[in-house]
């Protein structure tokens, strides 16, 4: 019995010599009985590298990169397309986030109307492509809120609500411009934001777009249902 006592005592030293007290600090790098993937071949940031000829780890993007944030232009650079342009929301004024301060505002932002070049017959194509691409699969094409996905009762399987209705005799769907435009870059309720995919142009197109279709609508003495 007395040798277990002092054998129990000796690895007990053993191992506190060996790991140290709990809690305790130490400079040695720490023991790892099961590294996992902690250690890999990798370069880096701004770290130098035998890998490549000109010795630098960190390699410049292939030409013509588009860095994000920036519309991707229509054309490759190489074909003699410009240079692309800052696309997405970077600013807390109204063209940028359909606010002023606290409150939605009302009608399409100076960045747009005063710009000819921008606002013209060219403006609402886009924004009609955009709204088909981006929206119509469940507003529907005439922003009824029946599109594709309501056939299908995707939305309604699971007891999701419909998309909403865009037609101005719904009065919910009556929202400032600057509140749709907050709708399409953040998002409302179940439906996601697609402030990451649409430029600011672009949803000002699409709510441009939207207000031609209320319009149609009104002056067909139709609902868009
Ligand atoms: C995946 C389906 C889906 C897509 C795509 C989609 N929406 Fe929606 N949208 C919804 C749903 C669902 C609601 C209702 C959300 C809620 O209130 O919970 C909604 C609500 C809205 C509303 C608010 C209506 C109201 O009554 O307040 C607007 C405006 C709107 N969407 C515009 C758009 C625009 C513009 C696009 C294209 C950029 C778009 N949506 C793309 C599903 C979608």
């Amino acid at each position: 019995m007395k040798y277990f006592f002092l054998s129990y005592l000796f690895i007990g030293a053993i191992i506190v010599s060996a790991f140290g007290f709990r809690g305790s600090k130490s400079e040695l790098p720490p023991l790892e009985i099961f590294p996992d993937m902690d250690h890999q071949a990798k370069v880096k940031y701004q770290a130098a590298s035998e890998f490549f000829a000109d010795g630098r780890g960190a390699r410049l993007p292939v030409k013509g990169t588009v860095p994000m944030g920036f519309e991707i232009p229509a054309k490759p650079i190489s074909d003699g397309e410009k240079p692309p342009r800052w696309g997405f929301t970077n600013g807390t004024s109204y063209y940028h986030t359909g606010k002023f301060g606290d409150f939605y505002g009302d009608g399409l932002p100076a960045e747009i109307t005063g710009d000819p070049a921008v606002f013209n017959d060219a403006f609402i194509k886009r924004g009609e492509q955009r709204y088909n691409i981006h929206c119509a699969i469940c507003h529907g094409a005439s922003g009824n809120g029946k599109g594709l996905t309501s056939k299908f009762g995707i939305l309604t399987a699971f007891n999701f609500q419909q998309p909403g209705n865009l037609d101005p005799a719904n009065a919910a769907a009556y929202r400032a411009d600057g509140a749709i435009f907050d709708v399409i870059a953040n998002g409302k309720g179940l439906m996601g934001g697609y402030g990451g995919n649409i430029t600011v142009r672009d949803r000002w197109a699409i709510v441009a777009y939207i207000r031609a279709l209320q319009q149609a609508a009104k002056d067909s003495g139709a609902t868009l249902q």
